[in-house]
């Protein structure tokens, strides 16, 4: 009975919405600055979705739509065109886009999207977490790229069933990305639990007993997902894929400091030495996140001094220090002082590799485990 895998059930959709991947799909989320242009063409090269992430500013949008399009078109003059270039025939980019919607621009995004065409828009953190907001920019994307599939990413049951059972019409997300508590960056502050449950209850609740009143939205996991285990367990879970953020952050095309990049490999223990916290926003002068969301961050000093009492101003100023001299060198690490965002997962990232040889290790693995498993089956 294969009924509730949806990697398998909507395999044939999936290649259709995404005709340069391979099954089963590995995602690359959009990290804020750290997912750039050429990340994400790494990934979707290797028969994954990568995704762009938002940028320093909404304009930021744009250029690295440019940038990927440039990058797509001489490459297709020069060589033989692999598969994801071939999607251009539909002049639709072979990658995603991600955008914060709280403090993003709606008709700067709307204008990018309409200019590139990437084939998915993956929106996160409305304002006040309001259902209203997604659908106004879900409209408002389709409207300018009816191609561009929506994702939306949730971390709740709650998220997922407004998304789905509350949003106007026309504002229906075509994927979901479901969230789990280990996730870096940006999640649930409070009230977020692990995809091993998440996602078969969203799945329940969605297209439990009465199937295909909501149609079969495909789910993605994120969150722990470091390398084929985390994805085959995915799989398993009924998710049609698999999204992977902090094992980017150890890609060769990641924008990312060499001093974070390393202090991903260094970091261990996850539930020991990670946390959700506001400081860091603070610390960098990010203000006005919506309280549903904080970030997971590895643990460094100014959380330490934090807890033992300094105050914000004094930490402010060590910060601030810390990132200015030696070129910032002592920014990161256990005796450094900035927002080191990553997941609880972080201990198994061991070395950087290129991303699209991430895409095809972690796929290939995960075949693997699922191809092992049947054996256990059969007894
Ligand atoms: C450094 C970093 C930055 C992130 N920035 C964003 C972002 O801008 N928008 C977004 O929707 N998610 C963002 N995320 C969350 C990812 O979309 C994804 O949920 C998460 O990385 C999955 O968990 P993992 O890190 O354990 O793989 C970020 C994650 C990290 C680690």
């Amino acid at each position: 009975m294969h009924h509730n895998l949806q990697s398998i059930t909507l395999r044939d959709q999936l290649k259709r919405d995404y005709p340069w991947t391979t099954a089963p799909l590995i995602v690359g989320a959009p990290m804020r600055v750290m997912s750039g242009p050429e990340m994400a063409l790494a990934i979707s090269g290797a028969g994954g979705i990568g995704f762009i992430g938002p940028g320093l500013k909404p304009e930021s949008t744009a250029e690295d739509l440019e940038t990927a399009r440039s990058i797509i078109f001489s490459s297709s003059s020069s060589s033989s065109s692999s598969s994801g270039i071939r999607t251009l025939e539909r002049d639709v980019l072979p990658i995603g886009i991600g955008f914060q919607l709280w403090n993003g621009s709606l008709e700067t995004s709307a204008a990018a999207v309409g200019k590139y065409r990437p084939a998915a828009a993956w929106l996160f953190a409305p304002r006040d977490g309001l259902q209203a907001e997604v659908n106004t920019w879900t409209v408002r994307l389709r409207e300018v790229s009816p191609e561009t599939k929506i994702w939306l990413q949730v971390g709740t049951l709650q998220e997922a069933l407004d998304a789905v059972q509350s949003s106007r019409e026309g504002g229906k997300p075509d994927v979901l990305v479901v969230q789990g508590a280990e996730a870096g960056g940006h999640g649930r502050a409070t009230d977020g639990v692990g995809v091993i449950t998440l996602i078969p209850e969203i799945a329940d609740a969605l297209f439990g007993n009465e199937k295909g009143k909501n149609g079969m939205i495909p789910l993605f996991a994120a969150g722990g997902i470091m390398d084929g285990r985390g994805a085959a367990a995915a799989l398993g879970l009924g998710a049609a894929g698999a999204v992977m953020g902090t094992r980017f952050l150890a890609a060769t095309e990641a924008r990312i400091s060499k001093g974070y990049q390393d202090e991903v490999l260094r970091a261990s223990d996850g539930g020991k030495n990670t946390l959700r916290t506001q400081l860091y926003n603070h610390l960098r002068g990010t203000l006005g996140w919506p309280e549903q969301w904080s970030p997971r961050t590895v643990v460094n000093q100014s959380w330490v001094e934090q807890q033992a009492g300094v105050g914000f101003e004094e930490l402010k100023k060590r910060h601030d220090r810390a990132v200015s001299e030696d070129g910032g060198s002592k920014a990161w690490g256990p005796e450094g002082r900035t927002a080191t965002y990553a997941g609880a997962g972080v201990g198994l990232v061991k070395s950087v590799e290129d991303a699209g040889a991430i895409v095809e290790g972690v796929r290939g693995e995960a075949v693997g485990i699922i191809q092992g498993l049947q054996e256990l089956a059969k007894l």
